[in-house]
């Protein structure tokens, strides 16, 4: 009879342990954050965003599956919405005042606290893969214009025309708010790509890329280089990628302080990340976070209408969604 008690006892502490249900990887994605609605995005439009992101979670898992590391599978899965027209980031990328394409970058590494950061790239198709460059290659952590890029063909990287990254659509926002003469704040602000894995050997990264926002100027940089703010990665904690308006999450030092509250606070993830948005909305911010810690629980919070998001792990756990 003790036996038997000693046995239930062991597995129920197995059981709340959640040993059983920890997955082996787990990989998360977003495609930006803002206002959307069911009535005004056209079935069509939602099926292909849908596409997209499924072919972004198929990639990351599969790298993950044969034992690929969280940073390969970072980058391969941030390269699929970097080459999409859809998101706000490589190929779809917003235009700035001058009407030429100026991206964004970072990644890091949650094992060694290493990181890499590209901004105003105009030349280079994929700035996650150039960001990763920076941070492998260089004795650097952050590479801005003309000087990334020429570190980027010293590094073998190929350049393309800005032509390359011409879309109707947004040349179109760019049209819209130059006619309005509206400020680079109240425009097209959403599509910021971004992807957080944690790896069979228990190790996390984190990537975002973006085109920024739709008629900045003077050189404007948002979040998504800044290590801290839109990108950030702790083994001991969790990785975290963002979306939505930079300068808040500049100014809130957004992802470092979801990852201060659960190192210090003791928060589990998905409270962090929430009680970091409300910090955002309080400010007048919006946009959204995902993050994933070593355990493979995931959050995705935002405080708009809508998230471009989704989610895989090693035990088949997995969720595609748009809308709140
Ligand atoms: N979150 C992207 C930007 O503000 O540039």
């Amino acid at each position: 009879m003790r036996q038997v008690f000693f046995y239930m006892a062991f597995f129920l502490i197995y059981l709340s342990s959640g040993a059983q249900t920890s997955p082996k990887y787990a990989l998360v994605i977003h495609g930006g954050a803002g206002v959307m609605s069911e009535k005004s995005m056209t079935s069509e439009i939602q099926n292909e965003y849908l596409r997209v992101l499924n072919k972004a979670l198929q990639v990351g898992d599969s790298v993950l599956l044969h034992g690929g590391t969280c940073l390969d599978a970072v980058e391969k899965t941030i390269i699929i919405l970097e080459d999409s027209p859809l998101f706000n980031a490589g190929k779809g990328a917003v235009f700035t005042h001058e009407g030429t394409i100026e991206l964004d970058a970072s990644v890091m590494d949650g094992k060694t606290l290493a990181a890499g950061a590209v901004s105003g790239i105009k030349d280079i198709r994929n700035p996650i893969s150039l960001a990763r460059t920076v941070m492998e290659k260089s004795e650097h952590v952050f590479l801005t214009g003309i000087g990334a890029s020429q570190f980027a063909v010293e590094q073998g990287f190929k350049t393309v025309e800005n032509s390359y990254f011409f879309t109707e659509k947004r040349y179109k926002s760019l049209q819209e708010l130059l006619k309005k003469e509206r400020e680079p704040a109240t425009g097209d602000k959403h599509g910021t790509v971004g992807c957080v894995a944690l790896d069979t050997f228990g190790n996390i990264a984190a990537g975002t890329s973006t085109g920024g926002m739709t008629n900045k100027k003077y050189g404007r940089v948002g979040d998504s280089p800044v290590i801290g703010a839109g990108t950030y990665a702790n083994n001991q904690t969790g990785g975290f990628s963002c979306t939505g308006h930079g300068e808040f999450y500049i100014r809130l030092g957004f992802s470092r302080d979801i990852s201060a509250m659960m190192e210090y606070r003791k928060m589990n993830i998905r409270k962090a990340c929430r009680a970091e948005i409300d910090k955002l909305t309080k400010m007048g911010g919006t946009g959204g976070v995902i993050g994933l810690d070593r355990k493979g629980n995931i959050a995705m919070e935002f405080n708009t209408s809508g998230m471009f998001r989704g989610y895989i792990k090693s035990n088949g756990e997995k969720e595609v969604a748009i809308f709140k």
